[in-house]
């Protein structure tokens, strides 16, 4: 897509006004740009981070996605004036229901099945709707003394979207039931103990450690990676008969897809060459 951008150039890349996009060594940052309003997702936010992910998908210079938010907020929410006061204010259901599509769009279904690994850098403030971008991501690393809430019941809302099944998914359900209900919030260290988040660092560290395991994803075999967390993600729904059935369909998809042909690689590096143990580490493709 081609947008005049400010300085009167023709801008190529699907981002610059709410989003920021930075590439680093495979990784691409993907910042959430509205600091002034705590990187609330408004309408404009959730369009363009639509087009974000569908441009990553096809970017080579992108192996692993970390969401992060600018300033000292990785998202307050959906943002109370422009997607909830004045789309209602419209009076317009088709408006209504394209705003809903777009944001259930990139927080969910697009971010949960994207094709890359993707990694939730949680900085600081994380409200409301943030915690479904947040579940969606494959990872999460938060700052210990980030605040995250369950808002919506302080302002006259129960969890809308699919927030409530979001923390279903990953948090016990008296904990998701406690905050939830009350609405009272939590810092980085608690939800790493209900394991909404895989660790709580300090704020020194967090970008630090995001990047480490970042660039371990991003040196490891795509194919391979996104044949394994669309296996987790879709057989955990499923019963297990039709769970074997389809895990061992996504192996042969994998093998046959994989045109790096890791699985003999890895079997003769093992077997024959003894030259290194898949427990203890990822083999070599190069060898
Ligand atoms: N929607 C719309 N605007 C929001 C917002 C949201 N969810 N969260 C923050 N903002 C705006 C504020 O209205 C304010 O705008 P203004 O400067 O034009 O007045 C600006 O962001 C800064 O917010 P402020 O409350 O002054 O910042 P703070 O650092 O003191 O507090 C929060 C930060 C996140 C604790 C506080 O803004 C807050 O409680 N936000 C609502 C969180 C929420 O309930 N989200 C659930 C939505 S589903």
């Amino acid at each position: 897509m081609s947008t005049a951008a400010g300085n009167g150039r023709v801008r190529t890349e699907p981002w610059g006004d709410t989003v920021l996009v930075e590439f680093d060594e495979g990784i691409a940052w993907v910042t959430l740009n509205r600091p002034d309003k705590r990187n609330a997702m408004n309408p404009a936010l959730n369009d363009e981070m639509v087009r974000v992910l569908d441009h990553l998908e096809g970017d080579d210079r992108c192996r692993v996605l970390v969401l992060t938010g600018a300033g000292e907020s990785f998202s307050a929410g959906m943002d109370l004036k422009e997607y909830f006061r004045e789309v209602d204010a419209t009076g317009s259901t088709a408006v209504q229901i394209r705003v809903r599509r777009a944001s259930a769009e990139w927080q969910w279904k697009r971010l949960a099945n994207w094709s890359k690994p993707t990694i939730a850098m949680v900085n600081g403030w994380c409200f409301g709707g943030a915690f479904t971008p947040l579940v969606a991501c494959d990872l999460a690393f938060a700052d210990e003394d980030a605040q995250f809430g369950l808002s919506e019941v302080n302002w006259g809302i129960p969890p809308g979207g699919v927030v409530s099944r979001a923390l279903a998914a990953t948090v016990p359900q008296r904990d998701a039931l406690y905050h939830i209900m009350t609405g009272e919030p939590f810092d980085g260290r608690r939800a790493a103990q209900m394991r909404l988040v895989n660790e709580a660092l300090p704020a020194g560290r967090l970008r630090e450690r995001t990047r480490e395991v970042a660039l371990k994803l991003a040196s490891m075999n795509q194919v391979v990676l996104h044949a394994a967390k669309t296996g987790y993600k879709i057989a955990q729904e499923m019963p297990w008969e039709q769970a074997e059935d389809y895990l061992y369909a996504k192996l042969d998809q994998s093998q046959f897809a994989d045109k790096a042909g890791a699985r003999a690689k890895g079997l003769t590096q093992f077997l024959d060459q003894k030259s290194y143990r898949p427990g203890l580490s990822a083999f070599d493709p190069e060898k």
